[in-house]
């Protein structure tokens, strides 16, 4: 199994000291060729799960009360900072729902893209420029030359998300983790980068996919968990069989909701 998460808990403790608990004794696993989709109201804990495999809560204030991430066999919870900064983008890609989150706006997108690739592979500055412009191709950016040019900033919501994709993608991680990675775009730019990140993704890695909309997930996932209040409260194996019958009640108003959304 590439990753499981065996009962875990993430809780955040507040400048005054008081805890609050986002989840409580989750359990999930996901294998290579795997889409796990991770679904549950705001606030439910999600992106607290998620962002703690590769560890990118900061703690403090995070915490794990409970539990054990075994990524590739090995808990992320007991790794050095080392071990971590080594599977971050390397064995690991994440696409946020903010592109900020993981460009600088300092920075050209080409040099961006060109540092990442020279921090983990040992390439030439020359093939990393080149591997770059490749990957803004695949993810349909238009002149790809120019974008590479570009401060962030200057690009729109959804090339800047694009541009997020190829960071994750182009250096073929095992897991790809997406924190609603298309809530901050309309409609029709959301399935375009759904179908981006459907078709660019190794087909031996697995996509842990999190949203609060069931249609987004249903597009892409081999395998669903809902959440609820910090917990688990359904998991399926077979997302067509889910979509025909949910066990929670919970579930059967995500559902009920999402039907209504996609008429
Ligand atoms: N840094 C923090 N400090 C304190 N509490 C936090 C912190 N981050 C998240 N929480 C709390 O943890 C709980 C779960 O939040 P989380 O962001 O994991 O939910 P989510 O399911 O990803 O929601 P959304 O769909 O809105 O992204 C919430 O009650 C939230 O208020
Ligand atoms: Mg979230």
């Amino acid at each position: 199994m590439l990753l499981e998460i065996e009962s875990l808990s993430v809780s955040y403790r507040d400048a005054a000291g008081a805890v609050v608990s986002a989840a409580r004794g989750v359990s999930l696993s996901l294998d290579r060729g795997e889409v796990l989709g991770l679904v549950g109201e705001s606030g439910s804990g999600k992106s607290s799960v998620a962002l703690s495999v590769p560890r990118l809560l900061p703690s403090p204030p995070a915490f794990y009360p409970e539990g054990r991430i075994l990524f590739e066999g090995r808990d992320v919870l007991r790794m050095s900072i080392d071990e971590l900064r080594r599977i971050r983008g390397d064995r690991i890609g994440v696409v946020f729902q903010d592109p900020m989150g993981s460009l600088s706006p300092l920075w050209r997108i080409g040099d961006q893209l060109v540092e990442t690739m020279l921090l983990h592979r040992d390439v030439s500055k020359a093939a990393a420029r080149e591997i770059a412009l490749e990957w803004l191709g695949k993810v349909s950016l238009p002149d790809p030359a120019r974008v590479a040019r570009a401060y962030p900033h200057e690009l729109s919501g959804g090339m800047q998300q694009r541009v997020m994709i190829a960071m994750a993608l182009m250096l073929d991680p095992a897991l790809v983790i997406a924190d609603e990675p298309t809530t901050a775009l309309d409609v029709t730019v959301q399935k375009d980068i759904l179908s981006l990140v459907k078709k660019l993704h190794a087909a031996s890695s697995a996509v842990l996919l999190i949203s609060h909309d069931l249609g987004v997930v249903s597009f892409l996932s081999t395998k669903l968990a809902v959440m609820k209040d910090g917990e688990v409260v359904e998991r399926a194996g077979d997302v067509s069989a889910f979509f025909a019958h949910q066990a929670h009640p919970y579930s059967r108003a995500l559902v009920a909701e999402a039907r209504k959304m996609s008429v």
